[in-house]
């Protein structure tokens, strides 16, 4: 299943989106235009339905209230909306769609209310609320069904969906100093502080399974390694990624992952989120740190593996390199564009200019790119120089 739609209303910096998603989504525009917040809707929609310790209230709490989430450009307070189309395939009909919106509490507890919640299966709405119950007690509001076992047992599909989308902007520095910082990992590891363990904790045939792709992948871009394995510390009991890498001397030297240059460290954690699991990933400028042949490789390398996984992956990127490849459609970038009412989003396929560059052969990269770039980016160096 993948999300095949998103509509959203004062979302952060957004006043009005509705986008259709393909299985793989590049998300282009300038700094602060809005990807990471654009990523952050589905990682809200994974909070609230998160069994272990999540639900509306915390999802909004940990972003600090509805007055920080709310659109700044909206006037007056308008309620927050989300709408979410899940498909078997990208353009199919949805065969589900899920709405909420929510507002704050105007005085007392201010706590986040649900404006309205939503769930439709195909044609049929299995959920309309606020309903009768809802009008006589309105604490239930408090609440989605969505994060409620017993409420969400018709629409569970959803539910699970949203629980297993996975965030990845692995930071090498927190993996490699660990130790330095005793294992303090952020809920939902966003920085991939728990990678190691999950790597741990997968079954030890699937493990192995992927490590060797990994390898294989590695020996093509890091130059001298040649084996990549999984061990345990038998002393401290922590896990551990070594590579062996072939030099000079006779005998080859293993590494340990603190050893591991930012690239190899990143690359490895971006290659395990592609194999690892089926439902959404949201990848953060997987080009960091990794040189500019490899990260001309990613958008096909993601592309083959999801026709063997068939995940949907959406991807924030400033990267040429990553872009400049045939093989991207114009209706697998999104462009970002800020302005006073709110940052505007299109496909860039249908932006008529953009089109017709395409339509000449341009790749998204010559074609849709440069649009991103700030219009006066020689005065940065006057300003400061
Ligand atoms: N409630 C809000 N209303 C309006 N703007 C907001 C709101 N919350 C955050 N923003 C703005 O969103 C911008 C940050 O957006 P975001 O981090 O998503 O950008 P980005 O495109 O990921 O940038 P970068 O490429 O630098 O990572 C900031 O300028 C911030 O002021
Ligand atoms: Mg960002």
């Amino acid at each position: 299943m993948i999300i095949s739609r998103i509509q959203l209303k004062n979302w952060r910096n957004f006043r009005s989106v509705d986008v259709p998603l393909q299985r793989r989504q590049f998300l282009i525009g300038p700094n602060a235009s809005g990807k990471s917040n654009f990523l952050d809707v589905f990682r809200f929609l994974r909070d609230i339905a998160s069994t272990e310790g999540g639900g509306l209230q915390k999802s909004v709490k940990d972003r600090g209230g509805v007055s920080k989430i709310r659109s700044l450009a909206a006037r007056q307070k308008p309620e927050i909306s989300i709408e979410i189309h899940l498909a078997d395939a990208p353009g199919e009909p949805p065969g589900w769609r899920y709405g909420i919106g929510i507002e704050q509490e105007t005085r007392g507890y201010r706590r986040t209310l649900l404006t309205y919640e939503q769930v439709w299966r195909g044609n049929e709405q299995l959920l309309n609320r606020p309903d009768d119950k809802d009008e006589k007690d309105s604490v239930r509001l408090t609440q989605t069904f969505l994060e409620q076992i017993n409420a969400n047992h018709n629409f569970r599909e959803i539910a699970d969906f949203f629980q297993s989308v996975t965030y990845l902007h692995l930071v090498p520095q927190l993996l490699r100093f660990a130790d330095s910082i005793q294992g303090r990992i952020l809920e939902n590891d966003p920085f991939g502080q728990g990678f190691l363990e999950r790597i741990a904790k997968t079954p030890e045939k699937t493990r192995r399974t992927r490590l060797k792709r990994i390898e294989e992948a590695l020996k093509t871009v890091v130059p001298l390694s040649k084996q990549l394995e999984f061990v345990r510390d038998e002393s401290t009991g922590r896990a551990h990624l070594q590579t062996l890498y072939t030099h000079w001397r006779p005998k080859a030297g293993w590494q340990r992952e603190d050893q591991f240059s930012d690239g190899t460290l990143r690359l490895i954690g971006v290659l395990w989120a592609l194999l690892e699991g089926k439902d959404l990933l949201l990848l953060e400028e997987p080009e960091l740190s990794l040189n500019s042949g490899i990260t001309s490789q990613l958008a096909p390398l993601i592309n083959k593996m999801q026709r063997t996984q068939g995940r949907q992956v959406l991807i924030s990127t400033h990267s040429d390199a990553l872009l400049d490849e045939s093989g991207i459609d114009g209706r697998e970038v999104l462009m970002l564009t800020p302005n006073k009412e709110g940052t505007h989003v299109e496909t860039v396929s249908d932006i008529e200019d953009i089109k017709a560059l395409l339509d000449t052969g341009f790749t998204v990269g010559e074609a849709a790119l440069p649009r991103t770039k700030p219009s006066d980016i020689n005065r940065l160096s006057t300003v400061v120089g």
